[in-house]
């Protein structure tokens, strides 16, 4: 049994000063947050966050748990603290939800000496910007703090008050759950009831995962995350319902252990936005700023449209397995989808199950080898496709199933993606289904997250972007790596097809917005429009109307979308007219108005273009939205193309009943509409006189 040996960085008071005590205080370049780092009487470090000048953080303490091997500190002291005021500086996203991201912030770096012999370092980091703060440790390299085993580590997040929380629970393997909205002190993620049929999921302890959104008394909104996770373990929230207080409780392995590091080291930005608005948490940029720049260019890559042979699996008209007699990967079937797509703008195609192997991805724990990633099924002519593909203006989007063994693929990976290369494609859908290989090993863990990045760095080589199910958390990653382009990690549309809960709630989506979408693009799968999956799902149906469908394009953020229903559902249906013209990338994005869990309502202008887009969801509950049109350009006439849900529709019993309606208006125009339970609407804005 591992002696566990609890120490919290012990620290001795350096000076009571007045003039020391002034700068423990730091404070927001919009002095609305202000942040207090010090000791206790007892030793022990702590922060404090107001929030205009409420405490919204009370005293919380920060510290490790080691093995015995490496020597506790016997307490520190502060021996100086370094302040980073106002720095400032634009940074340009390749593609983004904007174009131009300002990095503002107030930083301070608190350096720390252990009292006693042998007198080693550590430091805490703050960065503290308008819309949050983040923080982090830094371990410097020395004598006595080389290879660190981490048991665990232990922030404090004490919330003291028992905010409206929306949360998924701390499971180590996936984060496609539903999101429960509960009191702080109703948290129970133990007794979370799993109905879905999920491949994997362990849920250790009544834990949270993040982001994880709360809503105060006062109408202020918080939410906590990560930014930077490197080569270190996805971090849940351990909830203390009694005490109102959350605690770092990182991802293991069967062995108890957390994390295996070599200083020097930094820990990932342990991260707190902070709103009056519950929009401008999705505005905020906080978790991009606390990455490094880009270290790769991807000129290369083009925001797209995608479609798939995808969404007939989930649904059961086709299959994955050569064997089954329903191949849905084959020459001829990608051929008509790649007519289809050039007749319509979609600039990508997506297949999947062409590649031996499936016979065997799902199962136990003898998975390895199962695929190759190079070898075609008999019926799907990869080159002819490719080639086809490139004659039409069409990519084709390699599918790399894992089956959640990374070994397997780290092994395959050069040849892979050397294949990508030779057949000219730059973007794989990656997908980790099942009980990760070696057993023991979770998704979200140290190991796991470090084979996530090497499937980035190693593509980053290669000019490869990287769309990732099953994946790691996204923690901004994708400034410094722009080629870890999306992702899916949350409930998306395949649960619809065949989740034996009967699929996503009208709600989740209005919840996603404000919560997994804080993290960073999310690969949905939007716009399905035979939401009854008759006859092929008796038990299932898309929750949405049509109209909620389409808003989605704008209102769930990712470089590349999905077009994902069959080419019949599409084929002379006059709503996907918006499908064809909605952008992928943008210029700006501004969150009109929208409250967690119940509605959201997005504007986005493309970029180079005068075009502008908006999407707007509701939950269960119907609603009238008034749209000001003044975020378009003055003076100037647009026409606005809309896509509403007709006067009866309704998410469960007439979700297909819509409206188009084109009307001119200008930045003076007002546009009033009625969202149907469940439903939604979408409009595309387009200039006169381009
Ligand atoms: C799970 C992914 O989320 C889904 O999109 C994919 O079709 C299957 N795995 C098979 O790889
Ligand atoms: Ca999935």
């Amino acid at each position: 049994m591992k002696n566990r040996i609890v120490f919290l960085l012990l620290i001795l008071l350096l000076s009571v000063s007045c003039k020391l005590n002034t700068f423990k205080w730091i404070s927001s370049p919009d002095h609305d947050i202000r942040v207090k780092v010090n000791v206790s009487k007892g030793g022990a470090p702590y922060y404090i966050v107001k929030y205009q000048k409420h405490t919204v953080i009370d005293t919380s303490y920060l510290g490790f748990e080691f093995t015995s091997d490496t020597k506790a500190f016997s307490g520190f002291e502060i021996m100086k603290r370094s302040f980073t005021l106002q720095r400032d500086g634009d940074w340009e996203m390749p593609w983004g939800e904007q174009r131009y991201v300002e990095d503002n912030f107030n930083g301070m770096i608190v350096y720390f000496r252990e009292i006693e012999s042998p007198y080693r370092n550590i430091q805490l980091e703050f960065k503290i910007y308008n819309d949050g703060l983040g923080f982090r440790y830094i371990l410097p390299k020395q004598e006595g703090l080389n290879d660190l085993v981490i048991l665990d580590e232990k922030t404090e997040f004490n919330l003291k008050a028992d905010h409206e929380v929306w949360w998924i629970p701390g499971d180590w393997d996936i984060y496609e759950h539903l999101y429960s909205h509960t009191k702080l002190s109703e948290i129970n993620a133990i007794d979370f009831q799993v109905l879905s049929g999920l491949a994997q999921t362990y849920i250790p302890y009544n834990a949270v995962n993040t982001p994880l959104t709360m809503k105060t008394k006062r109408g202020h909104y918080l939410s906590f995350h990560e930014a930077n996770l490197t080569n270190y373990p996805g971090m849940t929230l351990k909830v203390d319902t009694l005490n109102l207080k959350l605690t770092s409780e990182l991802v293991g392995n069967s062995q108890d252990i957390k994390a295996v590091i070599k200083t020097p080291f930094k820990t990932p930005w342990r991260t707190i936005q902070l709103a009056d608005r519950a929009g401008d948490l999705i505005e905020s940029t906080m978790i991009l700023n606390l990455n490094p720049p880009a270290i790769i260019d991807v000129s290369w890559f083009k925001p797209t449209k995608y479609m798939g042979i995808w969404w007939d699996m989930h649904i059961g008209t086709k299959s994955w397995d050569y064997a089954s007699g329903r191949h849905g990967a084959t020459t001829e079937y990608a051929k008509e989808y790649i007519d289809f797509c050039a007749k319509n703008g979609i600039g990508a195609l997506l297949v999947e199950g062409w590649n031996t192997g499936w016979e065997h991805w799902f199962g136990d724990f003898n998975r390895e080898g199962v695929f190759d990633f190079v070898t075609p099924y008999p019926d799907y002519d990869l080159k002819e496709v490719v080639t086809y593909a490139k004659s039409k203006g069409v990519e084709i989007i390699m599918h790399h199933e894992t089956s959640a063994a990374p070994r397997t693929y780290a092994e395959q990976m050069d040849t892979a993606y050397a294949l990508m290369n030779d057949l000219g494609i730059s973007v794989v859908k990656t997908g980790y289904v099942g009980k990760i290989i070696p057993k023991g090993e979770y998704h979200h863990g140290q190991w796991m997250v470090n084979q996530y990045r090497l499937a980035i760095t190693k593509a980053a080589k290669a000019n490869i972007a990287i769309n990732a199910h099953e994946p790691i958390k996204d923690t901004g990653i994708r400034r410094t790596y722009p080629n870890a382009i999306s992702r899916e990690g949350l409930r998306g549309q395949e649960f619809n097809a065949w989740s034996p809960d009967g699929g996503n709630p009208p709600h989740h989506l209005p919840t996603v917005a404000f919560t997994r979408m804080l993290a960073g693009p999310i690969d949905f799968t939007p716009g399905i429009f035979d939401i009854k999956l008759n006859p092929y799902k008796p038990n299932n149906q898309i929750n949405t109307t049509l109209a909620h469908q389409l808003a989605l394009y704008v209102v769930i953020y990712s470089p590349i979308q999905m077009a994902p229903d069959l080419i019949k559902n599409y084929d002379g249906h006059p709503a996907f007219q918006f499908i064809r013209d909605v952008a992928v990338d943008w210029d700006k994005t501004h969150i009109i108005d929208g409250e967690v869990g119940e509605f959201v309502t997005i504007i986005r202008k493309e970029r180079d273009s005068n075009n502008w887009f908006l999407g707007s969801i509701t939950n269960e509950e119907p609603r009238r939205i008034n749209i000001q049109c003044d975020f378009l350009d003055k003076y100037k006439k647009y026409t606005a193309i809309i896509y509403s849900d007709g006067k009866n529709a309704h998410w469960s019993n007439n979700p297909t009943e819509y409206e188009i309606d084109t009307v001119d208006v200008f930045h003076r125009s007002d546009i009033s509409l009625n969202l149907a339970p469940g439903g939604g609407c979408a409009i595309s804005f387009v200039l006169w006189d381009k």
